[in-house]
């Protein structure tokens, strides 16, 4: 979990940001928002939308909730823990509402969408229960709250894409940014809630894309991820597919680097790569969720594709980008699986060797699949055996790979200040490694550096910038 925040600083990039595409000063009301975000890039990215929604509205944003007129937190609902923690949280706003009774509590994003209004009966300090889908119609749901009544909107869409929405950026660094490039899921994964929480799969425009690609640049921005659930089956109009619009991406400047994610084992295509081989600014670096390695548990997970069938695009990746770097999800316990069939993850893993890895025990959640037709049987002491060893193989992995960097000359852009001191730099290289660097003169956020990288531990480069 992250927690997203907004502040003052965020707020003035975006009225930088606003003041070049010439809109007419927007007037304030005083009133002040605060957002919180859980799960992935896209929830975080839609933060942003709805910020940009209430910046329409006049509010201002604040970092303290304590001080909020309206408390929003996104939420997800991936796995039961991720769920318990936004529940966890919302009792400490509650706290503050028995303070100051005429605070709004809006719950946002996937639990918005599965709970429906169960929430509002759950939950009494919840005013406002809003789904992905419909965050335009948030200004008119703040003001039925304001009219004394509960508020709910958790219609989803088969169009909506926020295309022509500029996001406030949130807490951003003023380098790094997210573009959504669809919404929605298609796959149903027979462990996965995602379908039912965010609808039917859905392209954006691409040239809206762009635009918004454009429009960071000139901002200053120096990298985009592009998201989507599966965005190999990105496809618009029958026409652009995935690795056509990364190419329109790529081309908007050679200064911006381009990522994405998330890529579908089953969906990604040797054009994909050889378009990431083409293009320098396109980072050499694929998010693959691999879930098992073994093939009985990956048809009942309903992935649609095999072990072979995975190691055959692992294979490409390494023949068409050699120096690609590759991550995976991986879930342990998931119903049925035998003690052979976890072995088959961890040698799945040997024959990747990740460069990074997000690992969890299977957590059934209701009205999937899996929760409808299998049985969730593996104890769970055994789930977290598996998901240690699996840990533990990763950090070797991990490790492995960052250290054949050591001796080498890594091209860095930079972040800011490390987390850890103020006079270190950290920024990550084309295959995303983070590397940390003492801060010298002249070497500021945004630049592109190179860094001799003497050391690593398991998840960070070190060295020296070459100046
Ligand atoms: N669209 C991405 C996944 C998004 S969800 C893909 O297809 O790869 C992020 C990760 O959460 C998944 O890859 C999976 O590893 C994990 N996950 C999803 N549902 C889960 C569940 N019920 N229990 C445990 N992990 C789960
Ligand atoms: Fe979930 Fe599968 Fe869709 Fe990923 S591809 S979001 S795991 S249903
Ligand atoms: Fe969570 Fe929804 Fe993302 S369930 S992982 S926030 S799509």
């Amino acid at each position: 979990m992250i927690d997203l925040q907004l502040t003052d600083k965020t707020h003035d990039e975006a009225r930088q940001g606003e003041a070049l595409v010439i809109e007419p000063p927007r007037s304030r009301n005083g009133r002040k928002l605060y957002i919180e975000s859980y799960g992935c890039q896209m929830n975080f990215a839609d933060s942003e939308i709805v910020a940009s929604i209430l910046f329409d509205q006049g509010f201002e944003t604040t970092g303290d909730y304590q001080e909020a007129d309206v408390v929003f937190i996104n939420t997800c609902s991936i796995r039961e823990n991720a769920e318990q923690r936004v529940r966890n949280r919302l009792s400490q706003f509650g706290a503050v509402k028995r303070r100051n009774p005429k605070l709004i509590v809006g719950v946002l994003g996937c639990m918005a969408e599965r709970l429906k209004s169960k929430f509002l009966e759950e939950e009494k300090l919840v005013d406002v229960v809003v789904g992905p889908d419909a965050y335009r119609d948030l200004p008119q749901l703040i003001g039925q709250v304001e009219e004394g009544q509960k508020a709910i909107n958790v219609l989803l869409s088969r169009e909506e894409t926020y295309a022509d929405i500029s996001p406030v950026r949130l807490n951003g660094n003023g380098i790094t940014a997210f573009i959504s490039i669809m919404r929605g899921c298609d796959n149903m994964c027979s462990f996965c809630v995602v379908p039912f929480t965010r609808g039917r799969e859905r392209s954006r425009d691409p040239e809206s894309v762009v635009a918004e690609a454009r429009e960071l640049v000139s901002q200053g921005y120096k990298e985009v991820t592009l998201l989507g659930q599966n965005v190999d089956s990105y496809k618009w109009n029958g026409i652009v597919n995935f690795a056509q619009l990364l190419e329109m991406v790529a081309l908007v400047s050679p200064d911006l680097r381009v990522r994405f994610s998330t890529s579908h084992p089953k969906d990604i295509t040797d054009e994909v790569l050889y378009t990431i081989a083409r293009h320098d600014n396109i980072c050499n670096y694929i998010h693959l969720p691999v879930q098992s390695g073994n093939t009985r548990i990956l048809e009942l997970m309903n992935r649609t594709y095999t072990r072979e069938w995975y190691m055959n695009r692992i294979d490409a990746i390494r023949t068409i980008i050699p120096d690609c770097a590759i991550s995976t999800d991986i879930i342990a316990g998931f119903c049925t699986e035998t003690e052979e069939e976890h072995q088959d993850t961890l040698s799945m893993m040997d024959y990747v060797r990740y460069d990074y890895g997000f690992m969890f025990c299977y957590s059934e959640r209701p009205g999937t699949l899996a929760a409808r037709k299998l049985t969730d049987d593996v104890p769970e002491e055994v789930k977290k055996r598996r998901l240690s060893e699996i840990l533990v193989k990763q950090q070797e992995s991990s490790l492995f790979r960052l250290q054949q960097f050591v001796g080498k000359t890594v091209r860095v852009l930079v972040e800011g200040p490390s987390k850890k001191s103020e006079k270190d730099l950290c920024g990550r290289n084309d295959q995303n490694a983070m590397v940390v660097f003492p801060a010298t003169d002249g070497i500021e956020a945004g630049q592109y550096v190179y860094v001799q990288v003497d050391r690593c531990t398991s998840a960070t480069l070190l060295g020296t910038a070459l100046i």
